[in-house]
C-alpha cells in the first residue's frame, strides 16, 4: 500500500460536513420552519466567515494561496480533464479550488440577503427576497457541479476524495511533488 499523507486539517473536514448538513437544512425548512431555516442558515454564514479566515491562516492545503489560479489555468484543467490527462493534486486541484470560491461567495450571498430579510430596514423589499432565492438556488446548482467534479476528480485518479474529506488522509503523490509553475506560483513561506 502506498504512504498516506495527512491534507484536510480537523476545521475543513468537520466544518465541510456541518456545511453540507446546515445547507440541506437550510433548504428543507425554507418557508416551513422560519426558526430552524434561520439559525441553520446563520450556521451556514458563520463557517463561510471561518473559513475565509482560516484561507489565509490555516494549514498549507487550506489556503486560498495553494489552491486559487487565474481563469486560464482554471480552464486549461478542465480541458486536460476532459481529455483524461488532468495532473493530481494533493490539495485542491484548480478547477476545484474556484468552485470553493464560488461556492463561499453564493453561500456569503445567500446567508446574508436571508439576515437582511429579517431587519427593519430590508424586511417586505421584494428584491432582497428575489435575490435570496436566486442565489439559494444557484449555489445548489453550483454544489451539484461540485459533487460531480467530485466524483470524476476521483475516477480519473483512483481514489476516494469523499473519503479524504472525512479522515484527512490521502495517498502520497506518485511524482515530483509539484510542477515548477505551480511551485514558482506558491509563496515561499508555505510549507
Ligand atoms: C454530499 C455532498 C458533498 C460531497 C460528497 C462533498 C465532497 C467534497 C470533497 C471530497 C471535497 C474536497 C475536494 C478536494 O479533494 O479537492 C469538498 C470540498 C468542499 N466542499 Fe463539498 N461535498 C458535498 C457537499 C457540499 C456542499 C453542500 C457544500 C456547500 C454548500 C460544499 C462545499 C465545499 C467547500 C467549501 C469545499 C472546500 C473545503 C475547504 O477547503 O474548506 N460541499 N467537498
Ligand atoms: C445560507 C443558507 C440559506 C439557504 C440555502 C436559504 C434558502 C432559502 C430558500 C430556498 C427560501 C425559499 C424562498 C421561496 O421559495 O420563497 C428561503 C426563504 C427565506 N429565508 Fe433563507 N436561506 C438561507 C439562509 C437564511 C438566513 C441566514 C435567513 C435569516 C436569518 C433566512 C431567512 C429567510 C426568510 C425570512 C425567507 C422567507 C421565508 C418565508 O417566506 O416564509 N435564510 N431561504
Amino acid at each position: 500500500m502506498s504512504a498516506e499523507v495527512k491534507v484536510w486539517d480537523p476545521l475543513v473536514r468537520i466544518g465541510h460536513w456541518t456545511l453540507v448538513a446546515a445547507f440541506a437544512i437550510a433548504w428543507l425548512t425554507a418557508e416551513e420552519l422560519d426558526r430552524v431555516h434561520e439559525w441553520a442558515g446563520y450556521v451556514v454564514l458563520g463557517y463561510v466567515a471561518v473559513r475565509l479566515a482560516w484561507g489565509f491562516v490555516g494549514g498549507r492545503h487550506a489556503r486560498f494561496a495553494d489552491f486559487v489560479r487565474g481563469p486560464g489555468v482554471v480552464l486549461g484543467y478542465l480541458v486536460d480533464t476532459a481529455r483524461l490527462r488532468a495532473r493530481r493534486h494533493l490539495g485542491h486541484n484548480p478547477a476545484g479550488g474556484a468552485m470553493i470560491l464560488a461556492l463561499l461567495a453564493g453561500l456569503a450571498i445567500t446567508g446574508l440577503t436571508g439576515f437582511a430579510m429579517t431587519t427593519d430596514a430590508f424586511w417586505g423589499v421584494e428584491w432582497v427576497e428575489e435575490v435570496h432565492e436566486g442565489a439559494a438556488e444557484a449555489t445548489l446548482v453550483l454544489v451539484v457541479l461540485h459533487v460531480l467534479g467530485v466524483l470524476v476528480a476521483s475516477l480519473e485518479h483512483g481514489e476516494n476524495l469523499v473519503r479524504a474529506m472525512v479522515t484527512g488522509r490521502k495517498r502520497a503523490l506518485e511524482s515530483s511533488p509539484e510542477p515548477a509553475t505551480a511551485a514558482a506560483e506558491r509563496p515561499a513561506t508555505s510549507t
